[in-house]
């Protein structure tokens, strides 16, 4: 299923990661921020268990997190994402995926791949600021449901609707979750509007 989470933050912060002027710095900023903002929205469903615990006055009945939660950041750009969720969720884990897409034929090639041992009972977010083709996230999720993963989420900030698609074909049981939702791709299979390359405008790397 797919949420587009509609927040005046998340729409100014990313109005500012947008427009071509944002350097590198103010670009990383507004990821982090974005990505706590969705996190909070996006944790809400999380299950949690019955606990007694002793506080300084008295004995009180309450709950805790039922799940670990691990964050796999889709490399390079996923990487922008994992702190600001992070600071929400300091007890997250992170696994990574090594991603990159062939310039010509846009197909994901891995490269890396290393995941905490808690992943399978785990509720695991895959991150990647952008979702064009869907390639790259569609490979990332088949391989952590082969390591075992089964609650999955794919927390991205602006998707294309031929992106979307792709995830609702290969992985129905995946919760979509976008800052935006964008018009289409271009030829270059860039998203329209878009923000550009985000690797690139995170690490400076152009
Ligand atoms: C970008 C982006 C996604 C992918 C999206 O990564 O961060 O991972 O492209 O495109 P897709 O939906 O068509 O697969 P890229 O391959 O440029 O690598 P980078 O993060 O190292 O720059
Ligand atoms: N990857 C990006 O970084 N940007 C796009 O628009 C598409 C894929």
């Amino acid at each position: 299923m797919l949420t587009v989470l509609h927040h005046p933050l998340i729409t100014h912060k990313l109005t500012q990661m947008r427009k071509e002027s944002t350097g590198t710095k103010d670009f990383r900023q507004n990821l982090d921020e974005i990505a706590g903002l969705m996190a909070f929205e996006i944790t809400r469903d999380l299950p949690l268990n019955p606990i007694e615990i002793k506080t300084p006055v008295a004995i009180c009945q309450t709950q805790e997190l039922a799940k670990e939660i691990v964050l796999v950041p889709i490399l390079r750009a996923g990487l922008g994402m994992v702190n600001g969720i992070r600071d929400l969720i300091p007890t997250a884990k992170v696994g990574h995926i090594g991603l990159y897409r062939d310039e010509e034929t846009l197909e994901p090639h891995e490269y890396f791949a290393k995941f905490p041992s808690t992943m399978p009972e785990s509720v695991v977010m895959v991150l990647d600021p952008m979702l064009a083709t869907g390639g790259s996230a569609s490979a990332a999720i088949t391989l952590l449901k082969k390591r075992g993963a089964s609650i999955i989420k794919l927390v991205c900030l602006v998707g294309a609707p031929e992106g979307v698609k792709r995830i609702e074909e290969d992985h129905p049981d995946v919760d979509v979750y976008l800052a935006a939702l964008d018009e289409k791709l271009n030829e270059k299979g860039y998203i329209v509007p878009g923000l550009g390359d985000a690797g690139d405008r995170i690490f400076g790397t152009k």
